[in-house]
């Protein structure tokens, strides 16, 4: 018997980092990447499950990884909330075609992809709304303290406004829109940004605030754009949301050249998205000057781009 399950990646449009102090943002799920979870039976004692991810080189039984490893963290959780201690023997196999480190929800695509397959295999698949906090309780272990904005988005793969503590909120995409997404290809855990902009509110809160009430006004503007359809909006406010972004300390020399490089080739704007100094960028574009914007990002050292439509 086997059972498999899939997650997407995701990019934050408008909001990351202010997002971790109660601002809102908003994400959309990126299906041209994803995650895949399979598990499948194995003939071994009951309680033995043993771990395949070729993708990070590893080969594992469930007992020798640490109790924090993410994937072990994914599975325990899963056993737990369904209250079983000894499950048939099993392997858990991971794929992802989502870069890691990159802003991409990588670790909260894993986890969802994990949770929904260990669960289904078990004969008691969870609900949406318990496979995201599992997958946010293994965030906390990814991120130290996370917004729950990824593992949101990517458990629930439809666009959010989000809002750490309070209700979800789905957003409707009033008019498609394009973005296209760079990649620095440098890795940046997201902890570490989190962490610096962290010790940066801690020395300067007054100011941080400030910026982040500046994120949130951004952020319903945009919120409102994407609903009414009014696409034009939103470049200017992607241009506003980076300078915030690069206010706090989190945008990198490559991040702003490809930002530059994507406006200069007739992008109607551009940002950072995820945790930013790596990672990604995203752009937004008319369908037909996508591929000149693409082809601009890599002349400018993007490692790769992905035209992604919206809605
Ligand atoms: C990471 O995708 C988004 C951040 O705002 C962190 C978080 O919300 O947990 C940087």
């Amino acid at each position: 018997m086997t059972t498999t399950a899939t997650a997407p990646g995701k990019i934050i449009l408008f909001g990351e980092h202010a997002v971790v102090y109660r601002r809102p943002a908003l994400a959309v799920p990126v299906n041209d990447v994803q995650a895949t979870a399979t598990v499948s039976k194995l003939m071994a004692v009951p309680g033995e499950i043993q771990i395949e991810a070729p993708g990070i080189g590893l080969s594992s039984s469930l007992a020798a990884l640490r109790a924090d490893h993410p994937l072990a963290a994914a599975i325990k959780g899963t056993l737990s909330a369904l209250s079983i201690s000894r499950p048939p023997a099993c392997t858990v196999h991971v794929e992802s075609t989502i870069p890691v480190a990159a802003g991409l929800g990588s670790g909260a695509a894993v986890s969802v992809a994990i949770i929904r397959a260990l669960s289904g295999f078990l004969g008691n698949p969870l609900p949406d709304e318990k496979v995201n906090s599992l997958a946010f309780e293994v965030e906390r272990i990814h991120h130290g303290t996370p917004s729950g904005i990824d593992n949101t988005v990517v458990c629930y793969g439809k666009p959010v406004y989000f809002v750490k503590g309070m209700p979800l909120e789905f957003v409707r995409i009033g008019w498609p829109f394009v973005v296209v997404i760079g990649d620095t290809g440098i890795p940046s855990p997201t902890k570490d940004t989190v962490g610096d902009v962290r010790r940066a509110w801690d020395s300067n809160p007054e100011k941080l605030e400030k910026i982040f009430n500046q994120i949130a006004i951004v952020v319903q503007e945009a919120r409102q754009a994407i609903e009414c359809g009014n696409i034009s909006a939103l470049g200017p406010l992607m241009d506003e949301n980076h300078s915030m972004l690069q206010e706090l300390g989190v945008s990198s020399l490559e991040l702003d050249r490809l930002t530059a490089a994507a406006r200069g080739s007739g992008a109607q704007g551009a940002k950072l998205s995820g945790g930013g100094r790596g990672g990604n960028m995203i752009a937004l574009v008319d369908m037909a000057d996508a591929d000149r914007v693409a082809q601009a990002l890599k002349s400018s050292g993007a490692r790769r781009t992905t035209i992604c439509r919206i809605g």
